[in-house]
């Protein structure tokens, strides 16, 4: 063998030492052991590109097994079958080394991309437990509608509220009998938590003047001792209507119109005098039981009316505790207890119920 010769033999060792020394760290992925190896999907990923990177670096265009290949026609003819050899199965083991860690890679890609995307369409699936409207808010919601559909605005107000909003602007001075029925809660610095929404009609009627034409359902508070009928704490909707000619007759249809949207077109209104320091002249306001229609059931109390609330025409010192001139402007307004209302339909024997939110309860309403 010529010295040339010897250098040729020794490029194709360079050449194969090269790869072994680069290909080290894929030898893992051709044992047999491969498919079991801690890799994510996508360190396999990158480990594939950089196979193939490798691949081309030693067996391509630019490779030293290529210039090895380029040498063989250059080796003496007696030399050259068994150089060839040798640069042939050089080529064949780099070769099948590559293939067998590619095609490892491979299965284990292919394995883990279908285990990320199975997806068991058997198991039946969770059930979202949505929550659901407390009672009163349904009642409430039933109420607005009515009255929003009838060209009334919804008026949110404060529930803590000053001696003239919650008394005085309504006509309930100090020392006034009617301040009794009406005691509620105090927080140390004198505001009173409000134990009407009647309050509404002041700020109401300050904020938009006349005419107005508003409702404002709120929770109110007073000192009650629970029963079956009362709450320390419940809700109302105040109505107020303040125009020019207003007067009972537009009172007596709304509340009629109210009813019959509410419990049904055959609902009789009844109206009985009463009192209230805000309204003159005052009402409270009666609706035919829903259930019976009149002969007395359980749920009207045998009586075959249900009481509805409060009402009457705004009083002229209301008017004027607003800004609003009563020579020019009359109005009516009224004040339903939604509890009462909400436990009557749905046939509750105590609208304490209604306060507890005893879940079991409340879950009914669903
Ligand atoms: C009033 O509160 C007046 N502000 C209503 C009013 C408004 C009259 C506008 C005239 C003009 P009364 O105190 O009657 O009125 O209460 C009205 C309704 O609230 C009652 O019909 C009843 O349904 C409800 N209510 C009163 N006290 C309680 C209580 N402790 N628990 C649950 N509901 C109550």
């Amino acid at each position: 063998m010529t010295e040339s010769e010897k250098d040729s033999v020794q490029q194709v060792e360079a050449a194969r030492e090269a790869f072994e020394r680069e290909f080290e760290r894929f030898v893992r992925f051709t044992g047999e052991a491969a498919g079991q190896m801690s890799l994510s999907l996508a360190e396999a990923e990158d480990e594939r590109r950089a196979l193939g990177e490798l691949r081309t670096r030693h067996t391509g265009k630019k490779s030293g097994l290529a210039s090895c290949k380029k040498l063989i026609g250059r080796v003496q003819p007696e030399e050259r079958a068994s150089f060839g050899q040798l640069v042939q199965q050089s080529e064949a083991a780099i070769a099948h080394a590559f293939d067998k860690a590619e095609e490892r890679l491979k299965s284990f890609i292919e394995t883990a991309r279908m285990q990320r995307e199975n997806i068991d369409v058997t198991i039946p699936g969770r059930r979202p437990r949505p929550g659901h409207l407390h009672p009163i808010t349904l009642m409430r919601q039933r109420i607005e509608d009515i009255f929003v559909s009838l060209g009334y605005a919804v008026e949110d107000d404060r529930e803590i509220e000053t001696d003239f909003y919650n008394f005085d602007a309504l006509n309930i001075h100090e020392g006034h009998p009617a301040r009794d029925p009406q005691d509620t809660f105090y927080t140390t610095d004198g505001f009173a938590l409000r134990s009407q929404t009647s309050t509404v009609q002041i700020h109401a009627m300050q904020r938009r003047g006349a005419p107005v034409r508003m409702i404002a359902p709120g929770r109110v508070f007073r000192r009650d001792t629970p029963d079956p009928t009362h709450n320390p704490m419940f809700f109302q909707v105040e109505g107020l209507c303040v125009d020019r000619g207003i007067t009972m007759a537009h009172l007596k249809g709304t509340l009629a119109e109210f009813v019959h949207r509410l419990f049904g077109p055959e609902t009789g209104t009844r109206f009985r005098p009463s009192y209230f320091p805000f309204t003159e002249p005052s009402a409270e306001v009666d609706y035919s039981c829903f259930n019976c229609g009149g002969p007395g059931c359980r749920i009207c109390k045998w009586s075959g009316w249900i009481e509805l609330g409060g009402s009457g025409m705004v009083h002229p010192n209301v008017l004027r505790a607003a800004n609003v001139d009563p020579e020019e402007f009359t109005g009516f307004a009224f004040g339903l207890g939604i509890d009462r209302t909400c436990a009557r339909i749905y046939e509750l024997d105590d609208i304490r119920l209604l306060f507890e939110n005893d879940v079991r309860f409340l879950e009914q309403f669903r």
